[in-house]
């Protein structure tokens, strides 16, 4: 049982941005869109990006290329409150557009969220947020193109991403 959840991956390995002055990422592979306008995360109550969140009720989620698999295990696997991922992994931001949480400038794409609702499970929180500005950057047409190769967390150490499509 205490790998079920990972049969549901690879999933998206997202990062999410959250913090106005003093701004951090994470690595976020637990996240569902629940309306077409509205997403739910899951953010361990540990995690610095948690008080952040709970205190500016905002987060921008950054699309990453698997090229940035690195960088996606490194924001995973350390805290902001140890040391200044921004600066230490030289992530470039850009400010918001219809939020003061600022976004990632190599991301394929971002989604501007505002939180609305949480709801506390045993150690993560379950944030639901309105999705008030989102922007593809490169490799979107409708839906993200073969070659925008997503990246993906499988479990432990590996990511993959999409392989070959097939329509239906
Ligand atoms: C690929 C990957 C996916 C992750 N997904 C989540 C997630 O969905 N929710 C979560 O709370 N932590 C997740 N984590 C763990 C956090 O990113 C990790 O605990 C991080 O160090 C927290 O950083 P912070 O203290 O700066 O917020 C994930 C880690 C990796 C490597």
């Amino acid at each position: 049982m205490r790998y079920a959840y990972r049969l549901l991956h690879p999933r998206p390995a997202l990062v999410v941005v959250a913090g106005h002055e003093k701004v951090n990422a994470m690595a976020l592979a637990w996240h569902m869109p629940v309306e077409e306008n509205k997403v739910a995360i899951a953010v361990d109550r540990e995690n610095y990006t948690y008080e952040l969140i709970e205190r500016f009720k905002e987060f921008t989620l950054n699309v990453l290329s698997i090229d940035d698999a690195e960088l996606i295990w490194k924001v995973g696997t350390t805290s902001g409150r140890e040391m200044d991922k921004i600066n230490e992994f030289r992530i470039e931001l850009e400010n918001g557009v219809k939020i003061k949480t600022p976004h990632m400038k190599n991301c394929l794409g971002y989604l501007e969220c505002k939180v609305f609702e949480e709801v506390k499970l045993e150690e993560h929180s379950v944030f639901f947020a309105e999705i008030v500005y989102a922007k593809a950057k490169k490799f979107f047409k409708e839906v993200w193109l073969e070659n925008a190769r997503v990246a993906m967390h499988v479990g432990k150490r590996f990511f993959t991403t999409n392989s070959k499509y097939i329509e239906l």
